[in-house]
């Protein structure tokens, strides 16, 4: 990455510095791999979820969407068959600081640095590792009052099980057939061993999952389709391709429900790693929910008159990781006037905050009118005011949050109903009627955007 200046150091500390992302329950020393969003950190989440949904629902008309329950019941993840399969191995140090790892990620290593993995020791302390267990990733609870009668319920590691639960009730209700698709955001929830590089991996983090319902016959074209729908949502949205690309999996890297799997992965600063995946889930989940909930779970297809398992495409990604691909590939700093600025290239249609509006001095009545013009702007998207301090000190804010336009007010608005309007990625600062703000800003999300940030 030599023309990029980005670091996980300097992401995390500009996270923390403008409250995008901070520890959770820092008061207390932290807890591990768990992190709280603050205000521009909603707002881009936000962002980021309402450009999914776009992508699933508004762009096309094949998929339908679904908000299922996190608890479900318990048979549902005895049928997926994660109650069995869905563990790492773990192992600990027997030596001086007893930390846990998963061998399989120390082998990897091992292998890559032309070690044996069958020797792995500590990475921490060099002490002996012990005997590797079979540890499940979910995270166990109970319903009910008293402990020893309660049933033990567990909170949902995926998404993707209870839109499989549901197959049979929207297709009685959503007037759609296969191929047609189900899609879902909300929390899931993962008892991560491994430390988790700030919002990479944590123990509780949102995902957007799609499973697509197609005859069996077409499922190598949509497995295609899909690939190539995700790839492009990244690039839209203004991540450079050169730092996305495609993984197949190995045979041995499958999960227990697939038959392929690619993963579309991004260069982050720690090296390529898994943005989402899009695997072919074969008819796995309904055949296997078919027979633990004892129900048909079908389709008939009028053409040839016969019943039929679908296949499941699933394009699958975390709300978490894909913003912060968006961070770091937005993460720029370049010298203007002798001073270091660090900007977020957002893409406009990310950024938490659209227009940012200045009264030049906080007199002759700049402000009342700067505020009015705001107010005006509100119905482009998330706006802000501010007033306080030099208006270089203002700037310099804004772009650290990513916004892409700031308007300010000065005397001559006064006199012409004219403002500047700023850009944070060119510098630029042009003239223009107030009138015409609205239509400028709502025109600028509407269109393409290609990040500036050279490309290596
Ligand atoms: N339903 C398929 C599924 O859950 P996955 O590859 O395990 O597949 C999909 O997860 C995506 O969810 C990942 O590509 C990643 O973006 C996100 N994800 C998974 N575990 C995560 C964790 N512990 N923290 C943050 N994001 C995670």
């Amino acid at each position: 990455m030599a023309s990029d200046v980005v670091t996980m150091d300097k992401i995390v500390a500009l996270c923390k510095r403008r409250g995008f992302v901070f520890p959770a329950s820092e008061i207390y020393g932290g807890i591990a791999n768990t992190y709280d969003y603050g205000h521009y950190g909603v707002l881009l989440l936000q962002n980021v979820k309402a450009e999914w949904w776009k992508a699933m629902l508004q762009d096309r008309d094949d998929v339908v969407a679904l908000d299922s329950a996190i608890i479900q019941h318990p048979k549902v993840w005895q049928s997926s068959g994660h109650l069995d399969g869905f563990s790492d191995p773990l192992v600990q140090c027997l030596g001086r600081c007893k930390k846990r790892f998963r061998l399989d990620h120390l082998q990897e290593a091992a292998v890559e640095a032309g070690e044996d993995p069958a020797l792995v020791v500590c990475p921490n302390c060099g002490g002996e590792l012990s005997e590797p267990r079979e540890f499940n990733l979910m995270f166990k609870t109970q319903i009910g009052t008293v402990e020893e009668s309660a049933s033990t319920v567990y909170l949902r590691p995926e998404t993707a099980q209870g839109i499989f639960v549901d197959f049979k009730q929207v297709l009685a209700i959503s007037r759609k057939k296969p191929p047609f698709g189900i899609a879902q955001i909300g929390k899931s929830f993962r008892n991560e061993i491994t430390p988790g590089n700030f919002i990479f991996r944590t123990l509780e983090f949102e995902q957007m999952e799609m499973e697509f319902f197609v005859p069996p016959s077409e499922s190598t074209e949509w497995y295609e389709h899909w690939k190539q729908q995700r790839f492009d949502w990244y690039t839209k949205l203004g991540v450079r391709a050169d730092h996305l690309r495609l993984r197949p999996h190995d045979e041995d890297e499958l999960s227990h429900y697939s038959s392929r799997t690619a993963d579309v992965e991004y260069l982050f600063p720690i090296g390529w790693s898994e943005l989402e995946g899009v695997a072919d889930r074969g008819d796995f989940d309904l055949t296997q929910h078919s027979k633990g909930a004892k129900t048909k779970i079908e389709v008939y297809d009028e053409a040839t008159k016969e019943r039929y398992v679908p296949h499941v495409i699933e394009p699958a990604a975390g709300v978490g990781r894909a913003t912060l691909a968006f961070l770091v590939d937005a993460y720029d700093e370049e010298e203007v006037e002798g001073d270091v600025r660090t900007v977020l290239r957002l893409h406009p249609r990310l950024a938490p905050i659209k227009v940012a509006v200045f009264p030049l001095v906080k007199k002759d009545g700049q402000p009342e009118l700067a505020k009015e013009i705001r107010d005006t702007l509100r119905r482009v998207g998330q706006t802000e005011y501010d007033e306080s301090g030099a208006i270089g000190k203002r700037y310099r804010r804004q772009d650290e949050i990513g916004t892409p336009w700031c308007v300010t007010v000065d005397h001559q608005t006064l006199e012409d109903r004219t403002v500047t309007v700023r850009d944070r990625d060119s510098l630029e600062q042009t003239r223009v009627p107030i009138d015409e703000l609205v239509a400028l800003f709502a025109g600028r999300l509407a269109q393409d955007w290609v990040s500036p940030k050279p490309q290596d």
